[in-house]
């Protein structure tokens, strides 16, 4: 099946049903690992003794899950649906939502990360930018980026269908994906097929993901007053990860600040 212009009438907005059976369908993924890389990734390319972590495009939260035993993490998500799982699932930690490109904190972070692709949610080139942008806005100088991209133009397979299960076998759950292009982007219906009260429901969430290529996504992290490297990934996706740096001198840890030191905003 390919796309037709007119949408499912079943289809749904992006996650706002499959926020409930999110961690189910990806519990093939492992955040742990992940999160212990991404703990790596800080040792060598962050600011020493980072502590503040802000996780753009958190989801559920799983890899705050982890995170958070090792930093003073914030998640961030556009959707309030991703967000009430988020927030059921680890009450204790700090939750806000917000569109990547337009959210606000008052503060700034040693590390942000934005993963799981989900940096591909961008409208445009320009839009990528702007985002870009607002992540280096809320970096301490000598601060990280970490996005774990969608797939380039050459990596993406248009009219493919796939089928995933997951779930128990008292409460199985498929999801099928069509998948074609328009526009550059990729989009995809992801059909759900969901076990709930002896009933069968059925929903589809349409994704559309730009597809960029890596010097177009390096330009952007220049263009964002970030100083980029694009580095193979362990994580399970093997889409590989951006690591990028905010120019500056790197804060000085907690407690050993000089008393003169002004902050610069
Ligand atoms: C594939 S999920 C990844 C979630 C999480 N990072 C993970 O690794 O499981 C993509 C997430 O991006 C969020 N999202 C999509 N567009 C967004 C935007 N413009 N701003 C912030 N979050 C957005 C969705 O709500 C969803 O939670």
């Amino acid at each position: 099946m390919t796309g037709g212009k007119r949408r499912n009438p079943t289809t749904v907005r992006t996650y706002r049903r499959s926020a409930q059976v999110y961690d189910r369908v990806y519990a093939w993924k492992n955040y742990r690992v992940e999160a212990l890389r991404i703990r790596e990734l800080i040792h060598r390319f962050g600011p020493p003794r980072a502590r503040t972590l802000l996780d753009v495009a958190c989801g559920t939260g799983s890899h705050l899950e982890y995170l958070s035993r090792w930093y003073d993490t914030t998640g961030l998500d556009a959707s309030s649906e991703m967000l009430r799982v988020a927030r059921k699932k680890l009450p204790g930690l700090r939750f806000e939502r917000g569109s990547m490109q337009r959210f606000r904190l008052a503060e700034r972070f040693d590390v942000i990360t934005c993963l799981f692709s989900a940096i591909g949610h961008v409208r445009s080139r320009r839009d990528l930018v702007r985002t870009l942008q607002n992540f280096a806005r809320h970096l301490n100088p000598g601060g990280l980026v970490i996005v774990e991209p969608w797939l380039t133009p050459d990596r993406y397979r248009a009219g493919s269908v796939h089928l995933a299960t997951s779930g128990t076998p008292e409460q199985p759950i498929a999801r099928m994906n069509s998948s074609w292009r328009r526009n550059g982007r990729s989009v995809m219906d992801m059909h759900y097929l969901v076990a709930q009260h002896g009933k069968v429901v059925h929903w589809v969430e349409r994704h559309n993901l730009a597809l960029f290529d890596v010097p177009t996504q390096l330009r952007a992290f220049r263009a964002a007053g970030l100083i980029p490297r694009h580095i193979p990934s362990r994580f399970t996706t093997k889409r590989g990860l951006y690591v990028a740096t905010l120019p500056g001198a790197p804060a000085i840890p907690r407690g050993r600040r000089a008393p003169q030191r002004r902050r610069q905003r």
